[in-house]
């Protein structure tokens, strides 16, 4: 095959103004792709997830800048590195960009450095950065690799095995059930034989949330008897809540869960999405919605918190993949995308994650 000597890269054209993304914010370049050098290798995209951070990212952004760091999953094409291989597929961190080339020395941007088991296990400096099993990168559809195989499927899988075993006498809420990880998370606590209740904004997103996973119902997360809802389908309290929300959802819920119960808080979409401010103070627990008054709450009424950024717990990747993989193949779990085609679309697939909802993981797939 003839390598391409250029590629196209989404530029940003001009800053966004009141924090609102538009299609003519950003700019198609091409420009020349370096000569390869020993120790890197030439990808070309095939899909990138849409992370709702992208909003805070552009807002930081300088025009002319891309956003360098999409997770997404591209193929290897030439290569001056044994441990990438031509053929093989990888998971990384990548540019608003078709071509690029690639190394296993680039750093982490706006996340932590691997651990040292991380490292190990991917042979590379950022976390997120690996070359996937052929029979994962070759399973399934580039977007169901991308959702259930990166971190939305595996945040799930590992924050239920940490409140685990989720077992079938458990009632579990989970907040942004029609989002990329809620959905995946209420379908695995199902598949263990869970009373499983739904959050999603509206009724016929609810409506999608119970015939699409599942589930046993689902409610308006909107809705202002939102907490008698919630008394009502939990009579006796919320044994585990998967909270990818923080904010005001999780103040009104936190008194909700159960003596003893499990909250698994992995996110911040009532930031992101909803305007609400992020939490500060707390690390990361208070990012994510977790105020000192509800680590109060939780430890007088022992109620286990589990809270991590997935690519922190990378070096367990191998053990959730196997049995995402499994789960997949069972036909007791779904992948669910919302898939924007043709990378000169980007745009338009940014911009319409924040005005409109989507269900499952915003991607856009590069070729065709
Ligand atoms: N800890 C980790 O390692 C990790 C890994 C992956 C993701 N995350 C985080 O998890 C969060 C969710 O990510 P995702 O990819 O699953 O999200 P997503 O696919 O973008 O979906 C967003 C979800 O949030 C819901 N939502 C939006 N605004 C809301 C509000 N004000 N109140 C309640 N629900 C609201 C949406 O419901 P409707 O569309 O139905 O309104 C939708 O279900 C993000 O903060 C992300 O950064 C963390």
């Amino acid at each position: 095959m003839t390598l391409p000597r250029t590629c196209r890269k989404w530029v940003l054209a001009e800053p966004l103004t009141d924090g609102i993304i538009r299609p003519d914010n950003f700019a198609l370049l091409e420009e020349p792709l370096p000569e390869l050098r020993d120790g890197q290798a030439l990808v070309r995209t095939r899909l990138i997830n849409l992370h709702s951070r992208t909003r805070l990212k552009m807002s930081a952004m300088a025009v002319g800048e891309t956003d360098l760091a999409n997770y997404g999953l591209a193929e290897i094409v030439a290569s001056r590195d044994p441990l990438l291989p031509e053929g093989a597929h990888v998971h990384w961190q990548l540019a608003w960009q078709d071509w690029q080339v690639i190394s296993r020395e680039e750093k982490p941007i706006g996340y932590a450095p691997p651990t040292a088991a991380t490292r190990a296990l991917n042979h590379t400096d950022a976390p997120m950065n690996y070359v996937l099993r052929d029979q994962i990168a070759k399973g399934w559809p580039a977007d169901t690799v991308m959702h259930v195989f990166g971190t939305s499927g595996t945040t799930a899988l590992l924050g239920l095995r940490r409140c685990g075993p989720v077992l079938a006498r458990d009632k579990v809420l989970v907040a942004a059930a029609s989002g990329s990880v809620g959905s995946i998370a209420a379908q695995i606590a199902r598949a263990k034989g869970a009373y499983v209740v739904g959050l999603a904004g509206g009724e016929d997103r609810c409506r999608w949330v119970v015939e699409t996973l599942g589930i046993h119902a689902c409610i308006d997360y909107r809705a202002p008897d939102l907490e008698a809802q919630l008394l009502a389908a939990f009579p006796d309290g919320i044994d585990l809540f998967c909270d990818g929300v923080g904010g005001s959802l999780t103040a009104l819920v936190a008194p909700l869960i159960a003596k003893e119960g499990r909250l698994f808080s992995y996110g911040s979409s009532a930031s992101f999405y909803g305007g609400e401010p992020r939490g500060t103070g707390n690390g990361l627990r208070g990012a994510f919605g977790i105020t000192p008054e509800i680590e109060a709450l939780c430890e007088a009424r022992a109620i286990r918190i589990e809270c991590f950024i997935v690519f922190d717990h990378y070096d367990e990747r191998l053990s959730l993949e196997d049995e995402l993989a499994i789960m997949l193949q069972a036909g007791t779990l779904k992948s669910l995308t919302q898939v924007t085609h043709g990378f000169e679309n980007l745009p338009q697939a940014v911009t319409a994650m924040y005005e409109r909802p989507h269900s499952g993981k915003a991607q856009v797939q590069f070729e065709g």
